[in-house]
């Protein structure tokens, strides 16, 4: 498609929502061999949140996304794309849940799809909004990663029920010709030699569902969190240290590194590695634990509301998750701050 300006996608707004429920240390104490001291120790997690029984991962997603659409300035019926990443969707794998999210929103006749890529979900899905909108495809896209993960957590294994929360983040994504409001980098990869180090067997092609599924907990979320730890830390200071240096900026000129929020001690890591302050690394674990696909957008939800994040201000963004797949993005918020 030819054009004659240049046209960029802007971070026009952002919206969270959380379930009601908490999950405390104290309460899984009760729950699996573990204390509260352990976890905080090893995670920084305090607390996470539970989605109630019948609210989905649509309902997480129409929440935050309700909040972004409102706060972008644009009416539902500008909205040209609905873009949905989560591993935990209403259904596997048919119907997606943007379409589902897109009825629940009353936005119609519009291409809305779903794409799996765990914790690097929300990232990923900004390369694609951002290939869409300047192509010229697309102008206004709406961009969720929302997560009822508990509903693939094994609640008697203590590695993993004490890591993982539910919840869900959207941003609205918009066409500009303001070059100052544009990406200023993406980067975007995946290396599936490491498969195995996060994976939920079932059900799926290998494993549909059977009784024997249901007998090992093939539906469960596994992970091989030692050797993802050493890697998350690895990769995610790599691919900081690239993009900053690609684009000549300063670890010290960005106001916001917006991890993805896994482990405190891996944010402290790489934090530490690119000698970041305190107070531009944003940290949520502590209060939401790792909510996968909506950790990135909840966590620039907590800097927006409380007044932190402005207008122009530079963001960087760096996740990792199952796959492996990584991403990180360097860009303006381009939208109001509060
Ligand atoms: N309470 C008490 N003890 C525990 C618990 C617990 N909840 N969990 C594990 N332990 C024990 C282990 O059994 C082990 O005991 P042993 O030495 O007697 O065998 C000991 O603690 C140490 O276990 P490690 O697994 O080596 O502990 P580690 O310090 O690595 O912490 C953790 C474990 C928190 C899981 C850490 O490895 C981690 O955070 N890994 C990264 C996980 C991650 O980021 N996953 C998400 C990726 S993103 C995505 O796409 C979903």
């Amino acid at each position: 498609m030819s054009q004659t300006k240049p046209v960029y996608a802007s971070f026009k707004s952002i919206g969270a929502y959380v379930p009601e429920k908490i999950l405390s240390n104290a309460d899984l104490e009760k729950m699996v061999d573990t204390t509260d001291e352990w976890i905080v120790k090893r995670t920084g997690i305090s607390e996470r949140r539970i989605a109630a029984e019948d609210e989905y991962t649509s309902d997480m997603g129409v929440k935050a996304a309700e909040l972004a659409i409102e706060r972008s300035g644009i009416s539902k019926d500008e909205i040209d794309l609905v873009l949905c990443a989560t591993v935990t969707p209403d259904y596997f794998n048919m119907p997606s849940t943007a379409c589902i999210i897109s009825d629940k929103l009353g936005i119609k006749n519009v291409q809305a799809f779903d794409i799996s890529a765990a914790c690097s979900g929300f990232v990923y899905l900004l390369s694609v909004a951002k290939a869409f909108i300047e192509s010229g495809m697309k102008k206004n896209v709406l961009v969720v990663g929302a997560e009822k993960f508990s509903s693939i957590v094994d609640y008697t294994d203590r590695s993993t029920c004490i890591l993982f929360g539910d919840g869900a983040g959207a941003a609205m994504l918009c066409a500009t010709d303001k070059k100052e409001e544009g990406f200023i980098d993406l980067h975007a990869s995946a290396d599936g030699s490491y498969a195995d180090f996060l994976v939920t067997p079932a059900p799926g092609s290998i494993n549909p569902v059977s009784q024997k599924v249901i007998d090992e907990g093939l539906n469960f979320v596994q992970m091989k969190g030692n050797e993802t730890f050493k890697l998350a830390v690895k990769t995610l200071t790599k691919d900081v240290k690239e993009i900053l240096a690609k684009n000549e900026i300063n670890a010290d000129d960005i106001p916001h590194f917006i991890p993805h929020q896994a482990n405190y001690r891996i944010i402290k890591a790489v934090g530490d590695a690119l000698k970041m302050r305190e107070d531009q690394v944003v940290v949520t674990v502590g209060k939401y634990g790792n909510t996968s696909a909506a950790s990135i957008p909840m966590a620039i939800n907590d800097i927006w509301e409380s007044g932190r994040l402005q207008t122009g201000e530079l963001m960087l963004l760096d996740t990792f998750g199952g796959g492996l797949t990584w991403a990180s993005a360097l860009l303006p918020f381009a939208g109001k701050s509060i």
